[in-house]
C-alpha cells in the first residue's frame, strides 16, 4: 500500500516516527513535508498529500499537525477526499468501514506516538464496508458536487 504523508512544523518529530513505522511495516510512503520544526501553514500539505489520494498516485494520506483540525479541515476542501480527525483507535476503524475515508488526520500535541502508531494500524487494517454505506457516501458526494464547480 502507497501512502503519502504530510505535516505542519508541529507535526514534524511526530512524523519523522510514524514514517519510520510505515516503512518498517512494508508501506510505501511519499513524505511531502514540511522537514523541519521550522514554521509553516498546515494546508500547503493538506493540499499536496490530498491531491496525491484523489489522483490515485496513493492510496491513502496521513496528516498531522498540532491539533490535527486544521489540517483535516483544510483537507475535507478537496474534493473526493474525506478526511477523519481522530484520537483514539475506534474512529480511524470505523471511519473507514462505515465512512471510507482516505485521509487520516491527528495532532502532535494531543496523543504520543505509540497512540498515534496505534490509530495508524487501526485505520490502515480497516476495509470499507461498502453496503448500507454507500448511499450516505454517494449523499456526500453530491453536497460535494453541489458546492465545486
Ligand atoms: C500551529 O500553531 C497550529 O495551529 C497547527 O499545528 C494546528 O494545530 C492547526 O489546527
Amino acid at each position: 500500500m502507497k501512502i503519502a504523508i504530510g505535516n505542519d512544523h508541529v507535526g514534524y518529530e511526530l512524523k519523522c516516527e510514524i514514517v519510520k513505522y510505515l516503512k518498517e511495516n512494508n508501506y510505501e510512503v511519499t513524505d511531502v513535508g514540511h522537514y523541519d520544526s521550522n514554521r509553516t501553514d498546515y494546508p500547503l500539505y493538506a493540499k499536496m498529500v490530498s491531491d496525491l489520494v484523489v489522483k490515485g498516485e496513493v492510496d491513502r494520506g496521513i496528516l498531522i499537525c498540532g491539533t490535527g483540525v486544521g489540517i483535516s479541515i483544510a483537507a475535507n476542501k478537496v474534493k473526493g477526499i474525506r478526511a477523519v480527525c481522530c484520537s483514539e483507535p475506534y474512529s480511524a476503524k470505523l471511519s473507514k468501514e462505515h465512512n471510507n475515508t482516505n485521509v487520516l488526520a491527528f495532532g502532535a500535541r494531543v496523543i504520543g506516538v505509540e497512540l498515534a502508531k496505534m490509530i495508524t494500524d487501526s485505520w490502515l487494517n480497516a476495509e470499507y464496508e461498502g453496503g448500507r454505506h454507500g448511499k450516505r457516501i454517494d449523499m456526500i458526494k453530491d453536497i460535494e458536487n453541489s458546492q465545486f464547480k
